[in-house]
């Protein structure tokens, strides 16, 4: 297992991807802390976790208020049985509505979460790691890069994610600590299985040069990469997962 005697934190492990890269990172052999808002689905995860072997602790934390983040990796490190040394910064939220009609409080409650928030649990990860190093790895998605009707919040937060990412990568590198971002294209969840299923969202999957949905699993091999020392020359990177969507002909 790669990551034996590792300790690493997911947010958004409540639910979607966060969950099931907790699951993967365990299923590695690291000691994995899950973060979210909802206590409840975070002790399932644990459960299960524990119940396939691994050992996975519920960690309450809002991303979008500094308090609770501070007091979230107050009780990480109180609890580690190692320093941390992976994160992955995975909360996040999506809204669909028209620029023209988005009110202020829902393009705050996009950038939110999704832009001060990953800042928020960067600044305090790298303050947990800056003697040992680690590898914080930033979930954007291809919307960083490219642009879809209905998201600008969405799209200048995970754009900006992208920028966050290298600026980090540039001002932690002497301190050993690797920041990357996965883009990932469109990954089916429970959220949004029923989307795709929908002829609005076939004709969207006919698009993907390889015509498909991604699934969660096919992020397995990227993310294990930037979450291991396979990557340790690697900072900076930002890594598209999706089935050739950022180069779909124009
Ligand atoms: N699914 C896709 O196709 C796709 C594609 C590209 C990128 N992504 C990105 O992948 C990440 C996960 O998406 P998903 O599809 O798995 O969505 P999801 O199922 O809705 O999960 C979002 C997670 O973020 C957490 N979260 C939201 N606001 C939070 C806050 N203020 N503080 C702490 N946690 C918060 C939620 O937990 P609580 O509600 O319990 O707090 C939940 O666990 C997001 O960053 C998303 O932008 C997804």
């Amino acid at each position: 297992m790669q990551l034996n005697g590792k300790v690493a934190l997911v947010t958004g492990a409540s639910s979607g991807l966060g969950q099931h890269f907790a699951m993967l990172l365990a299923a590695q052999g690291a000691t994995v802390f899950a973060a979210a808002r909802r206590e409840t689905a975070l002790e399932a995860l644990a459960d299960r976790i524990g119940l396939a072997g691994g050992l996975c602790l519920p960690l309450v934390m809002d991303v979008t208020d500094p308090f609770s983040v501070t007091e979230a990796f107050h009780c990480l490190q109180q609890k580690a049985p190692a320093p941390l040394s992976i994160v992955v910064n995975n909360a996040g939220v999506a809204q669909t509505r028209a620029a023209l009609d988005v009110p202020a409080e829902e393009w705050l409650g996009v950038l939110s979460p999704n832009l001060t928030g990953s800042f928020l649990v960067a600044q305090a990860s790298a303050r947990a790691m800056q003697s040992g190093g680690g590898t914080l790895v930033n979930i954007a998605s291809i919307l960083g890069e490219r642009v879809a009707k209905g998201l600008a919040a969405y799209a200048a937060s995970k754009a900006g994610l992208i920028q966050l990412t290298k600026a980090l990568a540039l001002e932690w590198a002497p301190l050993g600590i690797r920041v990357n971002a996965l883009a990932p294209g469109y990954i089916e969840t429970d959220l949004n299985r029923d989307f795709f299923a929908s002829d609005a969202g076939q004709r969207l999957i006919a698009r993907i040069p390889q015509r498909r949905l991604g699934q969660v699993a096919d992020l397995d091999g990227p993310l294990m990469l930037l979450c291991s020392d396979q990557s340790r020359y690697m900072t900076g990177a930002v890594i598209a997962v999706d089935g050739g969507h950022l180069v779909s002909g124009l």
